[in-house]
């Protein structure tokens, strides 16, 4: 299965492998540059389905360090522009890029909290560190959830602009759309916490603006963490009641990853481990979804499509290692997949 096509909306992906988004930390003002162009093109090279370009904030305190990528403004989107158009012109892979804003964990570097002066103040939904050495964060207004609300609408935007065929909203790891689903993290008593349909709100937010953006051209995949692992914190209950309502929103694909809300949460982590929440949400939910974690062979990725426990296979550090790993699989397989044509002798094995 893992060489079968298929569709969101009219964006048709030729095989099921997803370069999963990566930070790379390498921008300069949140500007890809032609480390960026290389990394990227080279996945495409590779025969990848879907690239998805890493989490790029939605303003500049929307970043994780100062080195993350960021599409804020006209100059960023440009840049990306190239890098879309390369993909497109050369190669059969679509290409998507991971809206984010990192709320409570920004200002870091090498996941360290950097001063102020250095970074910037950080915002969160509450008052609550991610750790409890770091600062205090501030809390937003209702005035400036709509703000976020508002970067998100634009960078879309830009995104749709610059040609993207994909948009991810990044709700996952602990960043700040997380940071208002879980209740440990948000304990507001406005129309933005307490109950489960009130925390789910910033998002669903988010994903409405978002959507009024987009075509029939451009996907909708929103990335979440299936269970958070605490005690009374985001589960995967919660996820698959979440899953139904994004569902009814217009998303195409729950991308199920778990985990990074919590400080020291205990994770056990062993081959496709965060495969089961994918199958739940997909299961459940009665929805397309993308499973991620320690997926790293061929046989493995092709099982969990076979089983039914996703629609998209998600690779990180597995794609780091080996961008050629769509060709390579198609190869061993002996399933028909894009190549540059340039490469076609490569297909010829004696
Ligand atoms: C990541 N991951 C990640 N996730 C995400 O949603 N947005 C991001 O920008 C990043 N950045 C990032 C950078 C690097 C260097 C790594 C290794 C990972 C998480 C990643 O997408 C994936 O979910 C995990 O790495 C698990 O998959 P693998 O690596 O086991 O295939």
């Amino acid at each position: 299965m893992l060489y079968l096509s298929i569709q969101f909306r009219n964006v048709e992906l030729k095989n099921r492998w997803v370069m999963s988004p990566m930070c790379m930390y390498s921008c300069e003002n949140g500007i890809a540059n032609d480390f960026h162009f290389v990394h990227y093109g080279s996945r495409a090279q590779g025969g990848t389905g879907l690239i998805m370009v890493e989490a790029t904030g939605v303003e500049p305190r929307g970043r994780i360090t100062n080195h993350c990528m960021g599409i804020w403004n006209d100059e960023q989107a440009e840049k990306l522009k190239k890098i879309v158009d390369f993909v497109h012109q050369n190669s059969e892979s679509k290409i998507g890029i991971q809206l984010a804003h990192a709320g409570r964990k920004g200002s870091t570097w090498n996941n360290i909290q950097i001063p102020v002066e250095e970074g910037w103040e950080t915002v969160a939904p509450s008052p609550i560190p991610y750790h409890p050495t770091e600062r205090i964060p501030h809390v937003l207004t209702v005035d400036e959830i709509k703000e976020q609300v508002q970067n998100f609408k634009n960078a879309a935007k830009r995104a749709v602009k610059a040609g993207f065929n994909i948009i991810e909203i990044h709700g996952a790891h602990g960043y700040l759309v997380h940071q208002f689903l879980s209740p440990l993290s948000n304990i507001r008593t406005d129309e933005y916490g307490g109950s489960f349909e009130n925390r789910i709100r910033f998002l669903l937010e988010i994903v409405d603006a978002v959507n009024e953006e987009l075509n029939e051209n451009v996907a909708l995949f929103v990335r979440i963490s299936g269970t958070e692992y605490a005690e009374n914190g985001w589960n995967i209950e919660d996820s698959v009641e979440l899953a139904k309502i994004l569902k009814n929103h217009g998303v195409d694909l729950i991308d199920v990853s778990s985990g990074g809300n919590i400080h020291g949460a205990k994770i056990s982590v062993f081959d496709g481990y965060q495969v089961p929440f994918a199958s739940e949400v997909k299961n459940k939910a009665e929805v397309k979804t993308g499973a991620v974690g320690l997926i790293t062979k061929i046989q493995q990725a092709d099982e969990i499509l076979q089983k039914g426990d996703a629609d998209l296979i998600f690779v990180a550090r597995e794609i780091l290692r080996n961008p050629y790993i769509a060709v390579q699989g198609s190869f061993e397989m002996k399933e028909e997949s894009f190549f540059p044509h340039q490469y076609l002798r490569a297909k010829i094995s004696s």
